[in-house]
């Protein structure tokens, strides 16, 4: 049995907890659709105000829905569409305050106010994004995206 419940009262403490979790989860194994199921379960358990958590796959130049918790969302998204594609495209953070002020934002559930989407890079190559989406409008900060990026570097070993 795992049991990696993370209740740390600060941020900066949450990240360096998820990491280790994440790093220990995904330790010695190959298959990246277990990895990252495991990591969005984990993401779904310890952060607060999500309602969505989860991964699209880089497959063939397209993004392709991949393990996450939350509800049913949309299967293709191509390069450069909605805020999953714009970080796809550019490889950059995309964090959204108000995802009705972005341009092009695809809504897979009328309940995400905010978003972060984070690209997981190996070798210069896009694997996969991160998708974070939250009811609270602005719900991820600085702190956020920095302890986000450094789990797609951990993802970016385990995919
Ligand atoms: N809102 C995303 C689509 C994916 S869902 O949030 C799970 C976007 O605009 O790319």
């Amino acid at each position: 049995m795992y049991d990696f419940r993370i209740e740390a009262a600060e941020k900066a403490e949450l990240y360096r907890e998820l990491i280790g979790a994440a790093d220990a989860l995904t330790a010695g194994e190959p298959d990246a659709i277990a990895n990252m199921a495991n990591v969005a379960a984990l993401l779904w358990e310890s952060l607060p105000d999500l309602n969505w958590a989860g991964f699209y796959r880089n497959v063939g130049g397209e993004l392709v829905l991949g393990p996450f918790q939350g509800r049913p969302a949309c299967i293709r998204i191509p390069f450069g569409q909605g805020v999953c594609g714009a970080a796809a495209a550019t490889l950059e953070v995309q964090r959204i305050d108000d995802v009705h002020a972005f341009d092009g934002h695809i809504p897979c559930d009328a309940a995400s106010n905010s978003e972060l989407v984070v690209p997981i890079v190996r070798d210069g190559a896009l694997l996969a994004v991160l998708d974070l989406d939250s009811p609270k409008t602005a719900r991820f900060t600085a702190e956020d995206e920095a302890g986000c990026v450094k789990l797609a570097e951990i993802l970016a070993r385990a995919l």
